[in-house]
């Protein structure tokens, strides 16, 4: 692609415009991590850091698209169900467009950065008894009746403008290593970042970009508590079974019924890549694992990590691989996670001496 426009809209010629409603997005950083690298025992370990965009989520790629869309077709109010980073990538690019915005939360289930985005950028927050599968429920029930234009990755164009991370990790590990990575790890929610994922690599392929053997191996992680898609994976369905009853620390991919599944499957089968459950233990050191690499992501960023070394130790995935993991989210985002999973702060006294002798204590380490 020639080296013009920024972000996102640098890839234009795969996009339905020339531009959209721009913060701007994209041109995340790919991470190099060598000593998760070493310790979990893979030839190369990049990590996409899609928490770099402007409201801190991959979302921000969808939304730009999506809410230009909205504009061209000339509607009034725009919504969304959310685990949160929806909601907040939908108010801002709102916000940005000067339309209406009503987003529909889990109440008690979003982290708190996330909840505060969505307000100060003015959104219509409706706070639902209920889950983030339900909230879906309604939301399309509004679309259906005119009342709302969807901004979900049920609606496409969010898909489109998503296919750039896709685009963005070719271009750069080809850069850095001279080949394309044989794997991409990701969190999996609804699974529309797998959609487009694949969307991205046939598109690649159809344009004799790539050939259908450079195709990295889409691999998605979910939590435990919330694994729809890698139970649909292990049984060999084509659809998903819809989980009522869900939990995990990782509240954005806190999801039983993910819409994207019928087209996020088949990518992830005929890519030869797999699918993970990983508990919310595993996910929390995951976290602490990346931070300590100075990357900081939310807990369902950290469930791609968690999800590599799983099948690293495994053996499902090869020590001579190259590994693209993608943290979706920004620290940030969940604050509460993050002083959980991190070193507790010292109290100590108001004195310099006091603190000397505190800090060379290392029973207090
Ligand atoms: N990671 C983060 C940080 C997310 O916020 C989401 C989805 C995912 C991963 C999963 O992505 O749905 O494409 O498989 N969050 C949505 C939301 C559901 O409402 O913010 P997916």
């Amino acid at each position: 692609f020639e080296d013009e426009g920024r972000g996102v809209w640098r890839y234009h010629e795969t996009l339905p415009f020339e531009e959209g409603v721009t913060l701007p997005e994209g041109d995340t950083q790919l991470h190099t991590a060598p000593r998760l690298r070493d310790d979990i025992g893979v030839a190369n370990l990049r990590i996409k850091h899609e928490g770099m965009n402007p409201t801190g989520s991959f979302k921000d790629r969808g939304m730009t698209v999506g809410v230009r869309v909205a504009q061209e077709v000339g509607v009034d109010r725009l919504a969304c169900a959310s685990t949160g980073n929806t909601s907040a990538a939908l108010a801002a690019y709102g916000a940005r467009a000067g339309l209406e915005t009503l987003v529909l939360l889990p109440a008690g289930k979003v982290a708190a950065g996330k909840i505060a985005q969505a307000a100060l950028h003015d959104a219509r927050i409706l706070e639902v008894d209920g889950n983030f599968d339900q909230c879906l429920d309604i939301v399309q029930d509004l679309a259906a009746r005119g009342e709302v234009y969807l901004l979900n990755s049920l609606n496409p164009f969010r898909l489109e403008g998503q296919k750039t991370i896709g685009l963005e990790i070719m271009e750069e590990h080809y850069a850095d290593h001279g080949e394309y990575p044989d794997r991409i790890v990701l969190p999996v929610g609804n699974a529309g970042n797998t959609a487009a994922l694949y969307k991205c690599f046939r598109e690649l392929v159809k344009a004799g970009a790539i050939t259908e053997d450079q195709v990295p191996k889409l691999t998605g992680v979910q939590a435990e508590g919330a694994a729809p898609m890698v139970e649909a994976i292990q049984e060999g369905n084509d659809e998903t079974r819809r989980w009522d009853e869900v939990e995990t620390i990782a509240t954005a991919i806190r999801i039983g019924n993910p819409v994207n599944a019928p087209k996020a499957l088949p990518g992830i089968r005929e890519t030869g890549g797999t699918a993970v459950a990983v508990s919310d233990e595993q996910i929390t050191a995951a976290q602490r694992d990346v931070a300590r690499q100075g990357i900081g992501v939310e807990p369902a960023s950290a469930a791609s990590v968690a999800g590599l070394r799983k099948l690293r130790r495994q053996g499902e995935i090869d020590a001579d691989e190259s590994v693209v993991c993608l943290t979706t989210g920004h620290l940030l985002k969940d604050p509460d996670a993050a002083a959980e999973a991190g070193r507790k702060p010292e109290p100590v006294p108001n004195d310099t001496d006091a603190i000397l002798e505190h800090i060379d204590d290392r029973s207090s380490v």
